[in-house]
């Protein structure tokens, strides 16, 4: 029978008044219980809280209170405050107290390196360390592709940290500076799991920018030369969107830094998050993975072992090549420089052919070694050179180090590894 044929019975039976006391009297009961029970509406709003803060909404209201006193987090709602059984309308809502201590803005920094335990990350975990200021720096790295032998001589220092722990994931941290490095970088890794990488470039990046956000530190985005594709201006500035293939086999690394620098900018626009994107273009020098399929690293390690050069089709394709010091020095000043409100390139300018750059390593490492030219890897850019003009006008910066002097570095840390 229809609902209102039951009111129409019920009516008649008991009389209206009757029927009407009946909800009253079940939301007194429920009033009754809720009073009884504060700790039930405490534990259910952290819980809530911590569930949010835990699936990824790492920029959320919910994922904030986790750093609040568990006092004010008793019972709130979006539009009322519950206190003891009693709601209070937001206008009367008491301030909330925030337990995240104010930024520290120098000189020694709390400073979160993400991906610190690789390549480029371990190099500037080198220098954050030595620095004057005595900044305390602590490792975000899941060990994919990085070494804790990189970092083997901050181990035991008390201004020293590393975390095992993977970015996609959320974290909460105090610090002041985050410089989020954590992604594979070289095609052997990247194209080893695509759908990782994406999600690394992209929950990575969100998570991190979220805590960034919380703590209001300044974030600094490693993001790439790759973004530009197989550019049709060169050499590429900043200004250049770019010619990128979203379907090819390099796509994941490419597109994931794509999007990791728009997510980068909205946090910045929509959440005022103080950032820096920085186009790294490619880098050399020692702790290169040995077997990682990058240019240098492949030609340093075969001269090394007395093997043929492979050289990618016919070796007219071009590249410049950064030391890594000058690389760490770039990403140092474009933290630490204010007023910017654009990516950066951060790399060497001057442009060899992989030939040229064969002949070179030949020259400093082996003369013995022969060219093997070998097929060329689908989407490889044919050319490749920062146009390095911002760098030097906003940060007063400039590589030092010459191809030749750095692969000279570069092997001598090579020869160690490969002969023991
Ligand atoms: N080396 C270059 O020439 C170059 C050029 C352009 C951009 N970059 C960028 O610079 C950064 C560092 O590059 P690199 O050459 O030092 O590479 P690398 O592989 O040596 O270092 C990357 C580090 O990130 C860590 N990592 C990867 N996925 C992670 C995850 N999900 N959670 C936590 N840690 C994770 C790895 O273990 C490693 O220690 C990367 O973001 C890369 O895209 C490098």
């Amino acid at each position: 029978m229809e609902l209102g044929w039951w009111l129409v019975m019920a009516v008649a039976v008991f009389g209206a008044r009757a029927l009407l006391t009946v909800p009253l009297i079940v939301w007194g009961l429920v009033l009754a219980v809720a009073a009884l029970d504060p700790i039930g509406a405490q534990s259910n709003a952290v819980f809530q809280s911590r569930l949010s803060a835990n699936s990824g909404d790492s920029d959320g209201a919910a994922a904030k209170d986790n750093f609040r006193p568990l006092a004010a987090t008793v019972g709130r709602t979006d539009s009322t405050y519950v206190e003891g059984g009693i709601t209070i309308l937001d206008e009367h809502r008491p301030p909330i107290t925030q337990n995240v201590p104010p930024p520290q803005r120098g000189p020694a920094l709390r400073i979160c390196v993400t991906g610190g335990a690789g390549f480029i990350g371990s190099h500037l975990v080198d220098k954050l360390m030595s620095m004057e200021e005595g900044h305390t720096v602590i490792v975000v790295d899941n060990l994919f592709t990085g070494s804790k032998e990189n970092l083997a001589q901050w181990f035991g220092n008390p201004r020293f940290e590393f975390i095992r722990h993977d970015v996609t994931f959320p974290l909460n941290l105090e610090v002041d500076q985050i410089y989020h490095l954590a992604c594979p970088a070289s095609p052997v890794h990247y194209k080893w799991n695509p759908v990782k990488t994406l999600k690394t470039s992209f929950l990575g990046t969100m998570q991190m920018l979220g805590l960034a956000k919380r703590v209001k530190a300044r974030f600094l985005l490693a993001s790439t030369s790759e973004i530009y594709g197989d550019p049709l201006v060169h050499p590429q500035a900043e200004s250049y969107w770019g010619n990128v293939n979203t379907l090819g086999v390099r796509s994941c690394y490419d597109e994931g830094k794509r999007a990791a620098e728009t997510l980068t900018m909205d946090y910045h626009r929509q959440e005022g998050v103080e950032i820096r994107i920085a186009r790294i273009f490619n880098t050399y020098g020692p702790r290169m993975s040995l077997s990682d399929g990058r240019v240098v690293s492949n030609f340093v390690g075969q001269a090394i072992r007395g093997e043929k050069l492979t050289v990618q089709g016919n070796g007219q394709q071009s590249r410049s090549f950064c030391y890594v010091s000058d690389m760490v020095d770039g990403l140092i000043k474009l933290m630490n420089t204010e007023g910017i409100d654009g990516p950066v390139n951060i790399g060497n300018p001057n442009e060899f052919s992989i030939l040229e750059l064969s002949a070179i390593i030949r020259d400093v490492v082996n003369k013995n070694v022969e060219i093997d030219f070998v097929p060329q890897t689908q989407d490889d850019p044919k050319q490749r050179q920062p146009d390095i003009s911002r760098a030097k006008a906003w940060l007063g910066w400039e590589p030092k180090i010459q191809v030749a002097e750095g692969i000279k570095k570069m092997a001598t840390d090579f020869r160690t590894r490969i002969r023991g």
